[in-house]
Parts: structure tokens; sequence; C-alpha cells
């Protein structure tokens, strides 16, 4: 092997006051440029980019070796640092140089097939194919410290409170977060399968009933589902519980590490407490359980607006009849932003959401303009403009349907127009609290009822008594943290008594049989003593993603699974030969 030169610095970190030292560096080669009498070629390590220089001073065999330096080859150089008489702003090594003494070439290279440069923009499969060689750019390194920065202020803030960070296993029985599971075959339990975790939910609930009092784990989770940008099939999440608590101490654990984790990571004093929207409140005001308050545009409604209640216009009158609601949004100087075929494109992209259709209404200086003319007349038209206290230039958006239709469709329209409009600031971070989030949900396709969280969070105590007469309306010890419109986590008191927990599966129609099956272990588990207890998850991926301003979770982890969860670099999943399968007594179908 090559003789080692002994690192002494980081490239990254040498500056003008380092002129005169004599440093060894090493790191791989971003760029080479022969100019005849001197060679100059950028050294880059994860902590940045420094210049060497080889120049006639040099041993005639270490600039000759120089002149062989191509771009990703690995070397160590030793020299002295001197100012640059051409200094280069846009390095923050710029104001030096190292003038090579000694070069050792570790390993050379073939031409990468990506380009090692931040704002590349290769395809993303190649990307992840190349994964190893992507990772050198610096931007990736520092999304990578910068996620390592914030595990590791997780964890001393949780230590500094009485956590334990506790390992819960991989192999388990199925969890209810409500995805697909990923299964494993045992080999020694032949026809049985183990499933991946979702979550840890079942046996920090354990660890409770085991006295643990206060667990943490950053822990791996496994969900088979439709992957989006802030989506991946395998992810991590801050998980923990406690025990002995209701819904405030939590949250107020969780605002002291919020505060704790923005101060020393981004620099960033937040307001205690956050804000706390009720569940409904949220979907009156946003049209979504996950909130984005940096801009306004909050939703109104029009059910009782005289003019909607008794109108003959059959898109309100439908609406109204069947239960449904008319509501819009207000965009401040909307008006010319927005074309005619501005709003038809926004129409088209709201169908996604089950919108038949948005209403437009423009108010001008002199009157109205709007798809509803030849059934409102002006003053009908100000009656609705007043409610959102429009001013002239300003556009309204309205969408009458089902209520979810209508919160859904509005509160993309919200988001989206923000974007376009460029109101998405991403330095500025409202966080804010979602609560009392409805027990159970319908579920549309199938007509039956769903735990909105999860089966073992606990009714609020006010309304257990609808629990038999109205369990639609019954409200739960839930919460989510939002940050600008993405729910970094969510968790919820638990029941810890056998009888209640019963009777939610009984509600939900999971039968004594079928609970017992599932779930058994953890009823057995409450017989015994369980404190009362609560918890949450955080998405780490989704917090990194945000606080880093990148725009997909794949940018902060270092090997993500591609749009379709293969695993790029190995190549996973991929075929098994049919003996491992026979072991595990597995034959595939043709199909
Ligand atoms: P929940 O299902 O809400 O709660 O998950 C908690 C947080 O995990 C993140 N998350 C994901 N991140 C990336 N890719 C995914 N596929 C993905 N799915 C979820 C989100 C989410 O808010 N056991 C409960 C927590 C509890 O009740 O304590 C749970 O898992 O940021």
């Amino acid at each position: 092997m090559a003789q080692l030169l002994k690192r002494t610095h980081m490239c990254g970190v040498l500056r003008a006051e380092n002129a005169g030292e004599k440093v060894v560096l090493n790191g791989w080669i971003a760029k080479q440029r022969d100019k005849g009498g001197i060679i100059f070629a950028d050294l880059r390590d994860k902590t940045g980019i420094v210049q060497l220089t080889f120049d006639e001073g040099v041993p005639e065999d270490v600039f000759s070796l120089a002149q062989t330096l191509r771009g990703e080859y690995v070397i160590g150089a030793a020299g002295t640092v001197r100012e640059r008489s051409a200094k280069n702003p846009d390095l923050p090594t710029g104001d030096i140089e190292i003038l090579v003494e000694k070069l050792v070439i570790y390993s050379k290279a073939e031409t990468p097939p990506i380009y090692i440069k931040d704002d590349d923009n290769v395809d993303d499969n190649l990307r992840l194919k190349y994964r190893y060689l992507d990772l050198r750019k610096l931007k990736m390194q520092r999304n990578l410290s910068f996620r390592h920065r914030i595990a590791k202020v997780t964890r001393d803030y949780f230590d500094q409170n009485g956590f334990t960070e506790v390992e819960t296993p991989m192999l388990v029985r199925s969890t209810p977060e409500g995805a697909r599971d990923y299964l494993v075959p045992s080999r020694v339990n032949r026809g049985q399968f183990y499933a991946l975790p979702q979550s840890p939910q079942l046996f920090k609930q354990l660890l409770m009933v085991g006295g643990t009092d206060r667990y943490i784990q950053i822990v791996k989770c496994f969900r088979d589902e439709d992957l989006r940008a802030d989506r991946q099939p395998e992810f991590t999440q801050i998980d923990m519980e406690m025990s002995f608590v209701d819904v405030d101490d939590v949250l107020a654990i969780q605002e002291g590490y919020l505060a704790t984790l923005f101060r020393e990571v981004m620099g960033v004093e937040i307001q205690l407490p956050l804000p706390r929207l009720t569940w409904d409140e949220a979907m009156e005001r946003y049209g979504s359980d996950k909130p984005d308050t940096r801009f306004g545009f909050e939703l109104k409604c029009l059910n009782q607006i005289p003019c909607v209640k008794d109108t003959e216009f059959m898109v309100f009158r439908n609406a109204l009849d069947n239960g449904g609601d008319v509501r819009g949004i207000c965009i401040d100087g909307g008006s010319k932003a927005f074309s005619r075929k501005d709003i038809d494109k926004l129409t088209e992209q709201t169908k996604a959401y089950g919108a038949k259709g948005v209403i437009w209404i423009r108010k001008e200086e002199d009157g109205y303009k709007s798809s509803v003319n030849k059934f409102f007349a002006p003053e009908q038209l100000a009656e609705i403009t007043e409610v959102f206290d429009a001013q002239a230039g300003d556009l309204i958006l309205i969408v009458a349907d089902k209520p979810k239709v209508v919160f859904d469709s509005l509160g993309f329209l919200r988001r989206h127009i923000a974007g376009l409009l460029g109101l998405l600031d991403n330095k500025q971070f409202n966080l804010l609290w979602v609560v009392d989030f409805p027990m159970f949900e319908m579920d549309d396709e199938d007509g039956t009822m769903k735990a909105m969280h999860h089966p073992f969070t606990h009714p609020k105590e006010e309304d257990i008594p609808m629990l038999d007469t109205d369990p639609l309306s019954v409200k739960a010890d839930a919460y989510d943290i939002v940050l600008n419109g993405v729910e970094l986590g969510g968790g919820s008191i638990r029941i810890h008594d056998s009888e209640l927990q019963a009777k939610m599966f009984d509600i939900l129609g999971i039968s004594k049989e079928e609970s017992q099956k599932k779930f058994g272990f953890l009823l057995e588990a409450f017989r015994y003593g369980t404190p009362p207890h609560g918890g949450i998850a955080y998405g780490l991926d989704r917090m990194v993603m945000l606080l880093a301003g990148e725009s997909s979770i794949r940018e902060v982890m270092a090997f993500p699974k591609n749009q379709n969860a293969q695993c790029m670099v190995s190549d996973a999943p991929n075929a098994v030969d049919t003996a491992q399968l026979a072991e595990l007594g597995i034959g595939l179908c043709d199909e």
C-alpha cells in the first residue's frame, strides 16, 4: 500500500490565519488544471474543498505525479498553507492554497458515471444507483451530519429528562398502524411469518407495563405503502412513551424538546407554548389536519349566508341538501395573479380531491366578475365577498360538495396557491399542535369504522358516554405536531384499561377472537397493573428534511429506496433461488 500521509487538518477548515502552517490533507480530487509550469488541483473531503498548488518549487517526481491526477483520485498531500494571490470568494477556503511538497496517490478512479457537484441535475435512479458517489457531494455530507446532530440533541435532551433508550424487536407480530406489513418468513417455524414493525407501538406500551416509566428510541419502521416525497418504506422514528401523564404533560416535554432542538441546530428561538388548534378548528380554518399557517387564505363557510342558504343554484343546492358544505377562500390580490386559464388549471388539479368544479368571483373596483354571474345578483355577490372581507383585486374560490371533498379541495388550493405566489418561506418555522382528533372515521370504501390514530388511543374522558350512542362524534386524546403544513409526529394518551380497550375493538368491528389473536398479549399485560401512559413518535427523516430546507426525505437518508421501493445500490428486492424458498416452505404463484 502507498504510504499513508497522516492527516493534520480537514480540507474545508483552512483559512488565511493558517498561512505558513505545514499541513497534511487527505481526500478526493475534485478538479485538476494543468497550466504548464503550474498545476492546480481541488481537494475535497466531507468538510469542503481546498486548492492544492504544484509549482516549479516542488520536487520533480511530485510535479510529474501531479500531472497524472484525475477527478476522484484519492490522495494524500503534505505542504504549506499560503495566502493566494487571486482569491476565490465562492470558496470558504478561497483565501489560501496549499503549496504541495509531498503527494501520494492512494487509489485511482475511473471517470464517475455522475458529476459530483451539489447542483447536478442528474436522473434520480442514477443518483441512487451510485449513491456512494452522490454522497461525496458536500450537500449530502452536510445533510448527513445535520441529521446526526439532530439525533444527538434528541438523545441528550431526553436523557436529561429521565428517558431510557430501549431497543424493541424488528421481527414482530404485525402492528396496527394502518399500512401493509413487510413480512418475513420463518424457517424454524415453517409456514409462519414475522412482520417488520410499522412502529414499536405495542412494545413501548409493554415497556410502560414493565415499569420503564420513560422510554425513547430512534428506531427504524417499515410500511409497505405508496411512496411520496415525504414517505419511504423504511424510515426512522423518534419514538417515545411516558407513564403517569396526561396530554398536557406529554406536550410540555415535547415543547421543551422542540425549543431545545430549534435553538441548538437552527439557532432559532421558538415561542412557547406552541399554538394548539383542535382538529375541528384546523379543518374549519385551513381545510387540513396539518395546517400551514405561514400564510392566510383561511376557509370561510357560506352555508348560512341567505343568498346561499336559499339559492336555487344547483351546485350549492345539491351540496346543502345532501348534508354538504359551501366554503371558499379569498386570495388577496389574486385577481391579477390568476388568469381565466390559470383558474381552469387549478380547477383541473382540484379534481384529484373529488371536487367537480371550482367557482370563482373576482372583486373589482366597480363590481364583480364571476363564474356564477347568471345565478347571483351583484348584491348577492357582495354578500358573499363580505364574508371574506374581500377588497378590490381579490379572487374568491368556492367549492360546494361533501365536507371531506370541500376541505380537501380548499386545503389543497390554499397551499398550492401559496406556493405559486412564493409565500412558502422555508426560513420561517410555524409549529403547532392539532389536538382532539376524532376517535373514529368512516372508511368511504367499505363503510366500516376505523380508528383515526390507532385502536389504543384513549377517547376524551367526557366523550366516553357517546361511544355507545354517537361514536363518530367522540374525540380522542390524540395530538399531532405540525411544521409548515407537514405532519412531523403524532401520538396519544393510551387506553390502559382492558374493558375500555375491548369496547373499542367492539366498535371497530374487531371480534373478541380476532383481538385476542392479534393483541391478546397486550390485553393480558393490562390485567397485571398498568400505569396510565401516553406517547408520541416523530418522523426523523421528515424533521431533518424540513429543517435542512430539502423537499424530499431522500435527500436526508444515506441509502433511500426509489419510487418503486427498490434499493438501487444493492438491487433489492431480488429473486432468490428455489432452494432458499423451499427451505422456507414457500412456492411462488405464477402471477
Ligand atoms: P404515526 O403513524 O403517526 O404514529 O407515525 C409517526 C410519524 O412517523 C412519520 N412517518 C413516516 N415518515 C416517512 N415515511 C413514512 N412512510 C412514514 N410514515 C410515518 C410521520 C409521522 O407523523 N405509533 C404511533 C405513534 C404514537 O402513537 O406514539 C405512530 O407510528 O412523521
